[in-house]
């Protein structure tokens, strides 16, 4: 039974502590809220993750965890410290790392026997190397310690099954020793272990996220294409995702990327390029697409019904993403924020985001469920693919709007079907799906004379 300490009880950090005390360890892990370390040891989570409440109850139950706000307690025994806490972006787009830094110092204060520090947070390259010079100038006395990278890439809604069944498991450290020790903590979950430097631990992490971003910013880049020609995104992407080279996964055409690590994530590898005196100019672009997606909805909205001063808009869905009450840069907020400058009233339906969500949209009127929400409203605009708006009573909604206008930013319902309920409807690059009139593409044809 190995002794692990996590720094920080967020999504990663909650996360990898239950997991790691679920694979047999003891784990202690830390946070500086007291709110939250009080409500889990009340077994409440200060985070929604299917699975989480379950996981972490079992553990507590065992023995295996346990959860304190004390550096001096959770340092005691602790052979690996896990720093798990929040990267957000800086002013200019670079990571801010006061968190990581203060964990550094805090650490080096309290340790008292040999300890392998392991990042877990997405952090700038060089950052590892940073560390452990925060480290050995902050120590009481001196203390062996190493540091080893091991990025994450957990996805919220489905992180303990990611991080149970990983795609593969990264470590990067100058100390060949103390990565093969932490490769032994990984070895029950049967992936791929890498061992590399500290510095390309880093960056595989920000170059696996900046690729992600830019298929779906290259997705959408085709569904505004596809829209003036008259092809349907939906059929083009399952069309390229056949190809093994491609692959059927972040080709969906939409509002666009949101969250806690995309964002920020690319802006940061965008930073530290420029920072050097190089023009990323793929990632700039990744960026642009991505930022044009939020007005891009409300224009569409408004082709539709007009000017949105005195309309009533519902929104389905307000978190980044289904399976999260993560609100972090979701496109909801940017996008009711717009209606409500234009002077339009909006309410909004989440599954679990909405007590999260309640301060980030002042003004905007929560309601109970889809139905409630949709009563009333010029127009509907799909913000977030939870699965269960895509088996909604349509007809319903239907007669409970002012007019069936729905804008779907998620591309989760079929054109062909939404009209034949009559509502007049559109998405995101459904060619001929998205126009009424056909004949506008049939026009455009070129033939070769004979
Ligand atoms: N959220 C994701 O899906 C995800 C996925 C992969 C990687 N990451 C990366 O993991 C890191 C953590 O992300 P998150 O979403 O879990 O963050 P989070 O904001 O959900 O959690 C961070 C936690 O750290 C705590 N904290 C801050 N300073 C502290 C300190 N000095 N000592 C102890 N605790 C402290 C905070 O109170 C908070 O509970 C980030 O670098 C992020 O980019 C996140």
């Amino acid at each position: 039974m190995k002794q692990i300490c996590v720094i920080g009880v967020g999504y990663v950090g909650l996360v990898t502590a239950a997991c790691f005390s679920d694979l047999g360890n003891r784990v202690i892990a830390l946070d500086i809220s007291e709110e939250r370390i009080e409500g889990l040891k009340r077994n409440e989570m200060p985070i929604y993750e299917p699975g989480l409440e379950e996981l972490v109850d079992r553990n507590v139950s065992a023995g295996r965890l346990s959860f304190t706000t004390s550096y001096p307690e959770a340092m005691e025994k602790t052979e690996f410290a896990f720093i798990a806490v929040g990267t957000p972006s800086g002013v200019d787009g670079e990571a801010d790392l006061r968190h990581v830094a203060a964990v550094a110092r805090t650490i080096a204060e309290y340790m008292r026997t040999p300890l392998i520090i392991i990042n877990k947070s997405t952090v700038p390259v060089g950052t590892g190397d940073w560390l452990a010079e925060i480290v050995s100038s902050n120590q009481a006395r001196p203390v062996p310690f190493s540091v080893v990278s091991c990025p994450e890439f957990l996805r919220e809604g489905s992180a303990i099954s990611d991080f149970m069944n990983p795609h593969r498991t990264v470590l990067g450290s100058l100390d060949p020793e103390a990565a093969e020790k932490v490769a032994q903590l990984h070895l029950p979950l049967r992936a791929p272990i890498m061992l590399t430097d500290l510095r390309t631990a880093e960056m595989i992490k920000y170059a696996s996220n900046a690729f992600l971003a830019t298929k779906i910013s290259f997705i959408n880049e085709i569904a505004n294409i596809c829209e003036e020609l008259g092809a349907d995104i939906k059929e083009v992407s399952v069309g390229m995702g056949y190809d093994k080279r491609i692959g059927p996964f972040f080709l969906d055409a939409g509002l666009g990327y949101g969250g806690s690590c995309f964002p920020k994530d690319v802006k940061a590898l965008a930073y530290m390029a420029a920072d050097k005196g190089r023009h990323p100019q793929l990632l700039n672009a990744v960026m642009d697409i991505n930022n044009d997606r939020r007005p891009m909805v409300v224009s569409r909205l408004k082709e539709m019904i007009g000017e949105l001063d005195g309309c009533t808009i519902g929104l389905l869905g307000l978190s980044f993403k289904p399976n999260t009450d993560d609100m972090r840069d979701s496109p909801s907020v940017d996008v009711a924020k717009s209606l409500q400058e234009q002077g339009a009233k909006v309410r909004a339906f989440d599954p679990v985001a909405m007590k999260v969500a309640a301060p980030l949209l002042p003004g905007v009127e929560m309601t109970p469920d889809p139905y409630s929400m949709a009563e009333g409203c010029d127009a509907v605009l799909v913000i977030t693919d939870w699965n269960e708006f895509k088996h909604l009573d349509l007809e319903r909604i239907r007669d409970l709007m002012k007019q069936p206008v729905l804008f779907d930013g998620r591309n989760i319902y079929e054109p062909e079907k939404l009209r034949s309920l009559g509502f007049n409807y559109r998405g995101f690059g459904r060619g001929y799906n998205d126009h009424m009139l056909d004949a506008e593409f049939e026009q455009d044809v070129v033939v070769a004379p004979a």
